[in-house]
C-alpha cells in the first residue's frame, strides 16, 4: 500500500479559513448547532469550529452500518445519537467525506424529524463517483472523482487518521 498526497496542510488550512468565514456569514445572528459526524470528520471539525466567528452549539453522533440478511445494502443506525435538542434551531451536519450519500441521507432525513429551523451539510471532500443518493452539500471542502481518501481524520482500519495531510490509498499491483 502506498500513499500519495493529494492536499497538504496548508491547503487545508485556507480552505477552512474559507469555509468558516461562509458558515459564519451564513449563520450570523441566527442559532446553529454544529453536529460533528465521529470519527471521520473529527478532526475537520475542530479546526472548522475554531475558524467560526459565530459561536455554535457542539454535538457529536456517530452511525453504524450493519449488512442484514434480506438485502444486499445494510442498515444505517445511530450508534450515538445527539445529545441536545436541534428543535427551531439551524443544523449543520459536519461530514469528513460524502461518497453514496446514503448516511448523510439517513442521518438528514431522521435530524429533519425533529423540527429544526433548517439542516445543511458542510463535508470535507465530496467524492462524487459512487454517488447513489441526490445530496446537496452546502459548503464542500474538495471535490475527488473517485479513490480511497485517508488522513486528516479519514481512516483506512482504523490507521491514518493522525495525518495532516490528505493522501490517497494506492493499493499494491
Ligand atoms: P456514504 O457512502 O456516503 O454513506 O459514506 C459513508 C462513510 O464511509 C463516510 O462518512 C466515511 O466515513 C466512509 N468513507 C467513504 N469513502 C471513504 C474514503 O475514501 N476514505 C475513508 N472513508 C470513506
Ligand atoms: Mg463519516
Amino acid at each position: 500500500m502506498k500513499l500519495e498526497k493529494i492536499f497538504g496542510p496548508d491547503l487545508i488550512r485556507n480552505k477552512i479559513h474559507r469555509l468558516g468565514a461562509q458558515i459564519s456569514r451564513d449563520f450570523k445572528d441566527r442559532p446553529l448547532v454544529a453536529v460533528c459526524v465521529l470519527k471521520g470528520a473529527f478532526v475537520f471539525y475542530a479546526d472548522l469550529i475554531r475558524s467560526l466567528s459565530i459561536e455554535p452549539e457542539i454535538d457529536f453522533v456517530r452511525m453504524s452500518s450493519y449488512a442484514d440478511n434480506t438485502t444486499s445494502t445494510g442498515k444505517i443506525v445511530f450508534s450515538k445519537d445527539m445529545e441536545i435538542s436541534v428543535k427551531d434551531k439551524n443544523v449543520l451536519i459536519v461530514e469528513d467525506i460524502v461518497d453514496t450519500g446514503r448516511s448523510v441521507s439517513y442521518l438528514s432525513r431522521v435530524l429533519e424529524e425533529r423540527g429544526p429551523k433548517s439542516v445543511s451539510l458542510c463535508a470535507l471532500i465530496d467524492k462524487q463517483e459512487r454517488r447513489e443518493v441526490l445530496i446537496r452539500v452546502d459548503y464542500t471542502g474538495f471535490v475527488v472523482q473517485k479513490g480511497f481518501i485517508v488522513g486528516y481524520g479519514l481512516d483506512y482500519a482504523e490507521k491514518y487518521r493522525n495525518l495532516p495531510g490528505i493522501f490517497q490509498l494506492i493499493p499494491d499491483e
